[in-house]
């Protein structure tokens, strides 16, 4: 079937390159003349793992193609996705003018019946505003061409998006229209057994799914940072505790690792959204409130722990940092912990050698050059002369390690992991002091000792 997709950020060049790859007939629109121009000669702006080997090979089979041409990309597709940006606000609301001006580019040159899928992540009540924009446009054009507007909402991970689009837990589809509901049957056909994954329900169910969902993620997350700030206090082991509680099916053991807070473009974003949406129909959000302020609060442990351990005395300390984006197997920097902790070190008037697989051009567009920045080639360089390690990021290379060469390395012995990556007793056994998240009060047991380096 024919499809245009506007947007190739992240979730449009997914999408678009998927959908090809089952034989589907994919247009992709930007504005982005630039970005075009680097899609067309084969040019992923994006790390996903898999994802450039299955663009350039639907172009090669001419099912996916890029364009800036909107006219011609409106008058293609039977479906037309919308997956374009929903930064925040000011105030932490979802921007819609985006979202909105590909509906008004919709409704200005479509000349048969479409249905627009809306797939970027919008607040409940958008796909009403989409269908309004579209009429008015159509209205002022004085035509009267049939088209629906069903809310297709995405649930990509950075790092597995192509597994996540293809062999995904669900597919969730807002609609009441039977026409649509064939459309999307087709569309998504090839990848799901349909009974079990294609989940129709009302339009604003399903866009209120897509928040509910990562606001329920972000939930467990943030429940487990509490316990593990806890745990520090208490003198327990919140791995234990992990475990303990994670065997108990109701709670399970997915996305209740603690860490030094969650980041990337969604968690942060959607919850705040949602508490806003909420403040829009007079409810008060406790709970996301709360959610929120707990990682807030836990991307600040590094430095604090970090603080702690130097007596406040960081000024001219160099601290190496392994790990600069929010997770594994990307290079998104976007409120990633490792940022929080270098402007808190900056602040303090520490440097900061860091090493990341991916990320480094990336924290070199967000923060240029400076002087207290060294972004080096590999892990053992970023140690080299520092005062002490912070671990921000669970990257696979950083789980094995020399702990008896890194004592060496450091001026200090210090390492702070925000991501528990090591045994603690392996670690302090090689004369290190390791500050972990949650794990027993070893902080306040190696302190101390440090005081007295
Ligand atoms: C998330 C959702 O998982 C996805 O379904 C949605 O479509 C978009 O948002 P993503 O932002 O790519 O995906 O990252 P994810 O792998 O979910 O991790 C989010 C953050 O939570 C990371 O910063 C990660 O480090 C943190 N996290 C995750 C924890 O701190 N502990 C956990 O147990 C799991």
């Amino acid at each position: 079937m024919k499809i245009t997709i506007f947007g190739t950020g992240y979730v449009g060049l997914v999408t678009g390159t998927c959908l090809a790859d089952v034989g589907h007939d994919v247009v992709c629109m930007d504005v982005d003349a630039a970005k075009v121009a680097r899609l067309e000669a084969g040019e992923i702006p994006i790390y996903e793992p898999g994802l450039e080997t299955l663009v350039r090979h639907n172009m090669e089979e001419g099912r996916l193609r890029f364009t800036t041409d909107a006219e011609a990309a409106v008058r293609f597709g039977t479906l037309q996705f919308i997956a374009v940006g929903t930064p925040p606000d000011e105030d932490g609301s979802a921007d819609l003018q985006y979202v909105l001006a590909v509906a008004e580019t919709i409704g200005r040159h479509m000349t048969d019946e479409v249905v627009v899928v809306d797939k970027s992540t919008v607040p409940v009540g958008t796909a009403d505003r989409v269908r309004d924009t579209i009429a008015r446009v159509l209205d002022e054009r004085g035509e009267s061409l049939a088209f629906e507007v069903c809310s297709n909402p995405e649930f990509l991970k950075e790092g597995n998006a192509i597994e996540d689009f293809t062999q995904g837990a669900r597919i969730i589809v807002g609609t009441e229209s039977e026409w649509v509901k064939g459309l999307m049957r087709e569309c998504y056909g090839p990848y799901i057994r349909l009974q079990e994954k294609l989940m129709f329900m009302d339009v604003r169910a399903a866009e209120l799914t897509k928040y509910a969902a990562n606001a329920m993620l972000a939930t467990k997350i943030s429940f487990m940072n509490e316990i593990a700030n806890l745990a520090e206090r208490l003198g327990a082991d919140v791995e234990q505790v992990r475990r303990g509680i994670g065997s108990d099916p109701r709670i399970g053991y997915h996305f209740i690792y603690p860490g030094c807070g969650y980041g990337g473009s969604c968690f942060p974003k959607d919850v705040q959204a949602l508490a806003r949406t909420a403040g829009d129909v007079d409810y008060s959000a406790d709970l996301l409130q709360a959610v929120e302020a707990v990682n807030q609060r836990q991307k600040q442990t590094l430095f604090a722990k970090l603080s702690r351990a130097f007596d406040g005395q960081l000024a001219g300390r160099t601290i190496a940092l392994w790990g600069l984006s929010f997770k594994p197997n990307t290079d998104d920097m976007r409120d990633a912990p490792s940022r929080t902790l270098m402007e808190a070190l900056w602040a303090a008037g520490a440097r900061v050698r860091a090493y990341d697989p991916e990320a480094m051009d990336e924290c070199r567009r967000i923060y240029g050059e400076r002087d207290d920045l060294v972004l080096v080639a590999d892990r053992q360089q970023a140690v080299a002369g520092a005062d002490a390690l912070v671990i921000c990021t669970e990257w696979k290379v950083f789980r094995t390690v020399d702990f008896a060469w890194l004592k060496d390395e450091l001026a200090m012995p210090v390492i702070v992991d925000g991501r528990n990556l090591f045994d603690p007793a392996t670690v302090q056994g090689h004369g290190l002091m390791y500050f972990a998240v949650g794990r027993g009060n070893s902080l306040q047991e190696e302190l101390p000792r440090l005081a007295g380096f």
